[in-house]
């Protein structure tokens, strides 16, 4: 909430959050926002469904078809008037083509002003890395770390202008923001 407060969430926002999970964001995005503004995406139905009756002050308040299950960052069925997407903890645990895959992907959401994703970092050539809370990551079995230099890669291969973030997060993850061009 931290982060997309800091990106100028409204309540009028239309929120896209990838790999949503079991709701630990949706929890409190949902009340925030107007009703029907919130849409989840993840890999599991089984666990956003969980999340939705579990951790919801009041599930009728997330109708059922907002949470799309969707493994492949295609973002089916969703409506172009999404206009902020966040995927917090949802990279750091995937090969790097899906960030690459999802961001091309957003393109498609003619009001979006910005994607919030959060990613291991670490020098490039870097075999194993400690990260600073002593979490260990990998160049190629999960937790993933990437060079700085790849994601700002794939933000600009997407089409997209890259920020770094410098809010602390948790696990030593780095947030990045990915907008589009008419977005100042
Ligand atoms: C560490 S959890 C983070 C969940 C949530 N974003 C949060 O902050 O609590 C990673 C999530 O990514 C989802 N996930 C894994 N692979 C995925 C894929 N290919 N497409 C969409 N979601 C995926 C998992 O089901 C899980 O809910």
């Amino acid at each position: 909430m931290q982060a997309l407060l800091a990106a100028g969430m409204t309540p009028e926002d239309h929120l896209l959050d990838i790999g949503c999970g079991s709701l630990r964001l949706g929890h409190m995005a949902v009340p925030f926002l107007k009703p029907g503004h919130y849409w989840g995406t993840d890999a599991s139905l089984a666990l956003m469904r969980h999340g939705r009756l579990h951790e919801l002050p009041d599930p009728e308040a997330l109708p059922l078809d907002q949470l799309i299950q969707d493994a492949d960052f295609a973002f089916p069925g969703l409506p172009d008037r999404i206009t902020l997407a966040i995927a917090f903890g949802v990279f750091t645990h995937l090969p790097a083509v899906n960030l690459a895959t999802a961001l091309a992907n957003l393109r498609r959401f003619p009001r979006l002003r910005a994607a919030l994703f959060t990613v291991f970092l670490a020098p490039e050539g870097a075999a194993s890395t400690r990260q600073p809370d002593g979490v260990v990551t990998h160049p190629d079995r999960p937790p993933y770390h990437l060079t700085e230099g790849a994601v700002t890669r794939m933000i600009h291969a997407a089409g997209l202008t890259p920020t770094r973030s410098p809010m602390l997060l948790p696990r030593g993850q780095v947030l990045w923001s990915a907008t589009p061009p008419q977005i100042p």
